[in-house]
């Protein structure tokens, strides 16, 4: 029992977990229908259908395509699951019935095409459903007939209504009696080529805007007049006649246009058929008399009619005043030379002309245009000498003109359309779009006398020279896809009315920065090859406000950037195209990046932030400097080394020799301007006069005139045994002492600093001395100097002392300081009683001088800690 239930329950499990497959034919058979639109349309057009799938379309839809299948029928079923369908499209097919209840819930349904069936009646039980109908084509079936049920009267929303077939004879004047009260919009009827009957009035009834007849009255001439005649006092926007005469040229007597002349529409189109010269003299003959503004003649073919007798000008059409006269695709050029004179085209306003290709304009076709404001010769594969004869007079031709299209030919030279065009006194818009201009190389200006304001001459092969033979007088200039490798400056500098500039798909390399147009409003720089672009590109056109030029091999720099930035953010130029036609091209890491999304660094592009920041850097760095100079004395010590290595240099170019150890003076005195009294009245006395006088240098009597001064004082003191400072409050502020001071202090740390004495002539505080004087601060401190004693008495041992230091005063090379003069070499040669030459160059100091004497090693060890600064300099 137990193991039952295990089983069981083991079989459920087994069952449960199994995978179970459907078969899916759904995926293996093609969907013949693609839904769109959120299930709201279908489009199943061309699926080689042989009947609507019903399966296949949800209950949603509300527009359906079935065209060009080969369904043959619609069936009941086919839409009845639809109740939305507003749209019904069934043309070219090969529907031959329909069931009466086929439309039976499609109430809602406004468009339905049923074009180009084989239906053999029209299907009116149907249709009956259907009173929300707007547009019905069902023309171009296998009927007999053209008669339409009273139910169509119900149709009261009905705008557009094709009917008719290729099987359907004739109209009777009953036809239409339904749509007596519909105002329609379009109507048009198709009937057989071998029309048999036309009953009068069978389309008097009918009320449209657009009437479209495609019946040829070959067989039935005459059924034409009375077509019209039902046209007669009604408002139309458009008459069309198609295949007037399909298969025949028109060889009767009788004026079958002649109801034209009440015939109260807009435009008249002549739509393929056979037109001779005869019948279209009878259009044109009764047309001159319509209200009639606007006439096409397409696809037509025009033959010459031989009966045709010219009678002179009064053959001629002459007054034949059209808004507009069209002809297009029509086979024979010869239709332009219609009954061989221009006069037709005299008083046209608009006439345009395409795809005749005519290969000649004669002289006279120029003068007779004389009411044309706007010639388009478009798409005629026209070239120069078509059009441009040097025999024919263009002045006071074309005096209207205001717009001439040339565009889409074969024409070749800019410099021959100036030409052709220079008397067009009015002519303002000049299209030569799409031609070859510019294929052969042209060297001359071209005049352009009128004043144009448009010139379009996109795809043409222009390349750069054509600036040459543009005319100046533009607000328009359209020169894309021209070739054009770069700007000529000089010409926007002449075309100052330009407002509107389009140079996309051209191969422009770069922007120049001089560009100037003061009054551009648009330009459009898309498509071409340049890669850098800045505000300083566009600076000279003020009134820039839209700006295209995408599509460029950018190169990503912080320029562009600031560029797009200011752009955007200022918003006087609008970038038309951005930001999806930007993209960057260099550098690599950055290809086919959108620029949008290129964001540099703002440090590295912020000019001014990079200039802030270094002018930042740079002031504190200056301040630290200085801020150390001033703690150290820097500069003091830099103009004083500089000086020595200067004096140190020129003496050493001076003196040859080494006899810079042979001293001149026994001593060098250093003192202040205010203590010259005292060296003068009282130390020179004591020194010099003497039994055995030392020889001294001071600075007013013994430095050589001419020389420069720190010459003198470095050359004295090399030359000077000892050095005697008279130190007072003075001594320190004077700058050459200083100087002296100083020297003193270099010889010092090459020698020894016993050769210096200090003589302090007034107290000092030696805390009141500069740091820079550390040694003269410790030698005051230390009590090694000589102090000037106030009382007289006193005086004489100081003299005493001071000898004593100075040593013995016969021990110097003599040279009186007296008589001296230059040598030519520039050294000091000495004239008076030789003493004693060769000198032994130690000399011995007394015991007093000692208590001068330094320790060496410590006078070394402070010049050192003084030279540290200029080291770190
Ligand atoms: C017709 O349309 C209605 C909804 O409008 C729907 O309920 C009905 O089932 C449709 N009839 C048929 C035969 O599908
Ligand atoms: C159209 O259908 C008819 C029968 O209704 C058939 O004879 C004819 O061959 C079909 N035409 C085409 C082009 O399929
Ligand atoms: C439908 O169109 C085809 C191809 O354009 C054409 O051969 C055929 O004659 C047309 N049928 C009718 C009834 O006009
Ligand atoms: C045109 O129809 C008439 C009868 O209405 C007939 O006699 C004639 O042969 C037909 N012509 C052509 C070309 O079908
Ligand atoms: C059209 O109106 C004119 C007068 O305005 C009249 O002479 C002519 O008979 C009318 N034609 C028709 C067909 O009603
Ligand atoms: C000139 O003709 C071409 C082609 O027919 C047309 O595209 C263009 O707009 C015309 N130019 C002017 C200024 O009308
Ligand atoms: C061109 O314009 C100027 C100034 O606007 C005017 O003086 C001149 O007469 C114009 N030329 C022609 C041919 O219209
Ligand atoms: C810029 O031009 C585009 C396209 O022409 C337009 O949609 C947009 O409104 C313009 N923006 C401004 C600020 O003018």
């Amino acid at each position: 029992m137990i193991c039952a239930v295990l089983m069981f329950s083991g079989l459920l499990m087994g069952t449960l977990s199994s995978p179970t497959v459907f078969p899916t034919s759904s995926s293996t058979e093609k969907k013949p229908c693609r839904i769109y639109n959120n299930g709201r349309s279908a489009d199943c057009r061309g699926q080689q259908l042989y009947r609507v799938p019903p399966r296949h379309l949800p209950p949603t839809l509300e527009d359906i395509d079935l065209s060009y299948n080969e369904i043959n029928a619609v069936h009941a079923s086919d839409f009845q699951h639809l109740p939305r369908l507003q749209t019904l499209q069934l043309q070219y097919n090969n529907i031959s019935h329909i069931d009466n209840n086929a439309f039976q819930n499609n109430t809602l349904l406004e468009h339905l095409d049923i074009f180009n069936n084989s239906l053999l009646e029209i299907p009116t039980v149907a249709l009956e459903p259907l009173f929300n109908l707007k547009k019905l084509f069902m023309s171009n079936n296998l009927y007999k007939h053209a008669t339409l049920a009273d139910s169509f009267s119900k149709f009261v929303k009905l705008q557009i209504l094709s009917m008719g077939g290729p099987l359907v004879m004739g109209l009777k004047k009953k036809d239409f009696y339904p749509l007596k009260s519909i105002k329609l919009h379009t109507f048009a009827i198709k009937c057989s080529s071998n029309l048999s009957y036309y009953e009068p009035e069978s389309l008097k009834v009918v009320q449209t805007t657009i009437m479209g007849f495609d019946m040829a009255v070959d067989q039935l001439p005459s059924a034409l007049h009375n077509m019209l005649h039902d046209l007669a006092n009604k408002s139309f926007q458009v008459i069309q006649f198609r295949n007037l005469f399909e298969f025949t040229y028109y060889l009767g007597k009788d004026d079958i246009f002649q109801g034209l002349r009440n015939v109260k529409s807009q435009q008249l189109i002549f739509h393929r058929g056979k037109f001779n010269e005869n019948l279209l003299r009878m259009a044109l003959m009764n047309l001159q008399v319509t209200p009639i503004k606007r006439l096409r003649l397409q696809y037509i073919d025009f033959a010459r009619s031989p009966t045709f007798v010219d009678s002179g000008v009064g053959s001629s059409i002459t007054n034949l005043a059209l808004d507009n006269l069209d002809l297009w695709y029509i086979s024979n050029p010869d239709i332009l030379r219609f009954d061989w004179r221009f006069t037709w085209f005299k008083k046209i306003k608009h006439l345009s002309i395409q795809h005749v290709y005519f290969n000649s304009v004669p002289c006279d076709s120029w003068s007779e245009m004389e009411g044309l404001e706007i010639l388009d010769v478009s798409n005629n594969r026209l070239q120069n000498d078509y059009v441009f004869n040097q025999r024919c007079d263009y002045s006071g031709t074309m005096p209207n003109l205001h717009t001439f299209n040339m565009s889409t030919n074969d024409l070749t030279s800019l410099k021959d359309l100036s030409s052709l065009t220079r008397e067009f006194s009015r002519m303002q818009v000049f299209d030569l779009s799409n031609n070859k201009l510019g294929s052969t190389q042209e060297r001359e200006d071209c005049i352009w006398k009128q004043n144009i304001t448009h010139f379009i001459a996109h795809h043409n092969p222009l390349g750069s020279n054509a600036f040459n033979c543009l005319p100046t007088t533009v607000h328009y200039l359209d020169l894309s896809y021209c070739n054009l490798d770069q700007l000529e400056m000089t010409y926007f500098r002449k075309a100052t009315n330009l407002k509107h500039l389009l140079l996309s798909g051209n191969k422009i390399k770069f922007i120049p920065s001089k560009w100037e147009s003061l009054s551009l409003q648009f330009l459009a720089l898309d498509g071409n090859s340049f890669g850098l672009i800045s505000k300083e590109s566009f600076q000279h056109m003020p009134q820039l406000s839209e700006l295209s030029a995408g599509n460029n091999p950018y190169h990503c720099t912080c320029e562009l950037h600031a560029f797009v930035e200011d752009t955007l953010s200022e918003g006087k130029i609008n970038l038309t195209d951005w930001p999806l036609n930007y993209r960057c091209y260099h550098p690599e890491p950055f290809l086919n990046t959108f620029i949008s999304k290129y964001f540099p660094g703002k440090v590295a592009c912020d000019i001014r932030l990079v200039i802030t920041i270094s002018v930042v850097v740079t002031a504190a760095v200056i301040m630290v400097l200085v801020l150390i100079c001033y703690i150290f004395d820097l500069p003091w010590y830099t103009k004083a080394t500089y000086q020595i290595i200067r004096a140190k240099y020129r003496a050493h170019k001076e003196k040859a020799v080494g006899e810079m150890e042979t001293f001149t003076y026994h001593a060098f005195i250093s003192y202040s301007h205010s203590d010259a009294d005292w060296v003068r009245d009282q130390l020179l006395p004591c020194l010099e006069n003497n039994r055995n006088p030392y020889r001294l240098c001071i600075h007013e009597r013994d430095f050589m005139p001419g020389k420069w001064i720190i010459d003198n004082i470095i050359e004295n003191i090399e030359s000077s045994r000892k050095i005697i400072f008279v130190l007072s409050r003075h001594f320190v502020n004077s700058e050459w002492c200083n100087y002296e001071l100083y020297f003193a202090q270099q010889r010092a740390m090459g020698k020894t600093f016993s050769d210096v004495i200090l003589v302090v002539k007034e107290p000092i505080d030696p805390s009141s001395l500069p740091s820079k004087y550390c040694k003269l601060k410790k030698m005051l401190s230390t009590k090694t100097y000589l102090e000037w004693p106030q009382q007289p008495n006193q005086q004489q041992f100081f003299w005493a002392q001071l000898r004593s230091v100075l040593g013995k005063p016969t021990e110097t090379q003599d040279r009186p300081h007296s008589i001296r003069k230059r040598n030519s070499e520039g050294r000091i040669s000495v004239i008076g009683p030789p003493v004693e030459k060769n000198m032994p160059k130690e000399d011995m100091p007394d015991a007093d001088s000692k208590d001068l004497e330094f320790d060496e090693g410590n006078g070394i060890e402070l010049s050192n800690l003084r030279q540290i600064p200029i080291m770190v300099l």
